[in-house]
């Protein structure tokens, strides 16, 4: 038996939800871009959950039983404010999701349309769950969600209380769309080999929240502007990337697993960064992240990731950076639950081996003789 490093190259289970082959990436056989340009969130998340696009009547019956289904128990919302001050945002989003199946009574209930009821319900409590964490650590009340608004309009709604600007909640929605699903990435595989062994749905996603958590996953969005907020300016761009990439240090929201030649999300995340750039009147967030780009991909051939553009999105939106892999964990949802669903309706223990590197023929020394 010998092992391969991280899986790399490793086929772990069909599917039929996302796919990327030869760097294409699609939702059900429907090329990412053609959805970042045409589709909303909820037609998105609809089709992952249902494979195919929804009517306009199934799409408005959802966007009501989403925010129908937005409320969070008024028990969480109690624990929240008794999370230390400084907590982690992600920490937050993964200790509440797991408390939310405590005041499910469905929680364990296996049957097909019972977890698809609660695909719907985590997909709608995350966004209320996040803008809750959001106020409540400045001191403030959370606010309830808007019935019949959709999940992007609600989140920004939720965590300031104004009515949010239209470019805004478009700009939101598609980010939502780019990082709704991506084949067995770590948060989703973590996922798949969670309910694989018949656990359920909360327990499923809240293990995918740890697993986004991290820099090298989800977390690299708030990473790239740790990094931007250290740079400070134009002018220190270079001399700051030289540096990083003399000493062989990552630069965050580059690189991939599985793309080598670019992440096709990445542009319409440009793109947006530019137009937000230019609407706002503030373009240096975008010049930086240019000429980022221009410096890791000229010396290391390395091109920027999901992650990479959208943290100058989400800043310019006014959304703050530890909010950013939060706002991944929304989107994500969709795909998370899409493949809990096809876990269930196949399934088989997720159980692999590992090439042992120990000690062999060692024998037991009694506790006196150590
Ligand atoms: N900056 C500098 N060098 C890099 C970077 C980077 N961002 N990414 C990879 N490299 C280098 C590595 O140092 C390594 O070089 P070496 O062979 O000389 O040691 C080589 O490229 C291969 O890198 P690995 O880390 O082995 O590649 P792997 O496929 O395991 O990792 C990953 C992919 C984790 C995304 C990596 O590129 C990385 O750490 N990027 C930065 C974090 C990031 O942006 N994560 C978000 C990914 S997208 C997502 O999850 C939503």
């Amino acid at each position: 038996m010998t092992a391969t490093k991280g899986l790399e190259g490793i086929v772990a289970t069909t599917s039929s939800i996302s796919s990327i082959i030869d760097g294409v990436l699609t939702y059900r056989g429907i090329n990412i871009d053609e959805l970042a340009e045409h589709a909303t969130f909820e037609e998105t998340a609809y089709l992952l959950w249902y494979g195919k696009l929804p009517t306009s009547s199934e799409l408005k019956g959802l966007i009501d039983q989403l925010s129908a289904n937005a409320a969070v128990p008024a028990e969480v919302i109690q624990q929240m404010k008794l999370y230390p001050s400084d907590t982690n945002s992600m920490a937050a989003l993964r200790t509440a999701v797991s408390s939310l199946a405590l005041y499910d009574k469905a929680a364990n209930d296996m049957a097909p349309e019972a977890n698809v009821l609660k695909a719907i319900k985590l997909q709608a409590q995350i966004p209320t769950i996040i803008a809750a964490f959001a106020r409540i650590r400045e001191g403030k009340e959370p606010i309830a969600p808007q019935a019949g608004a959709t999940i992007a309009h609600n989140f920004l709604y939720m965590l300031t209380g104004q009515a949010p600007e239209e470019v805004a909640v478009k700009a939101l929605d598609q980010a939502l769309v780019l990082h709704a699903d991506h084949e067995l990435n770590a948060s989703t595989f973590a996922a798949r080999v969670t309910v694989a062994t018949l656990s359920d749905i909360y327990s499923g996603v809240t293990s995918a929240i740890g697993a986004l958590k991290g820099p090298l996953h989800g977390g690299a969005n708030e990473a790239v502007m740790v990094m931007l907020d250290e740079i400070g300016s134009f002018a220190k761009v270079e001399p700051y990337i030289n540096q990083k990439l003399a000493n062989k240090e990552k630069i965050m929201g580059f690189g991939h697993r599985v793309y080598k030649n670019g992440d096709p999300r990445a542009k319409h995340l440009q793109h947006m960064s530019r137009e937000l750039g230019k609407l706002t009147g503030n373009m240096e967030l975008y010049e930086m992240s240019v000429r980022i780009e221009e410096l890791v991909t000229g010396q290391k051939g390395l091109k920027p990731n999901v992650d990479f553009y959208s943290a100058s999105v989400y800043t310019t939106l006014g959304i703050a950076r530890d909010l950013f892999t939060p706002i991944f964990a929304i989107s994500r949802t969709s795909g998370w639950t899409a493949h809990i669903l096809e876990q269930f309706e196949n399934n088989r223990l997720i159980r692999p081996r590992a090439e042992y590197t120990g000690p062999v023929d060692n024998r037991f020394v009694p506790i006196e003789k150590r």
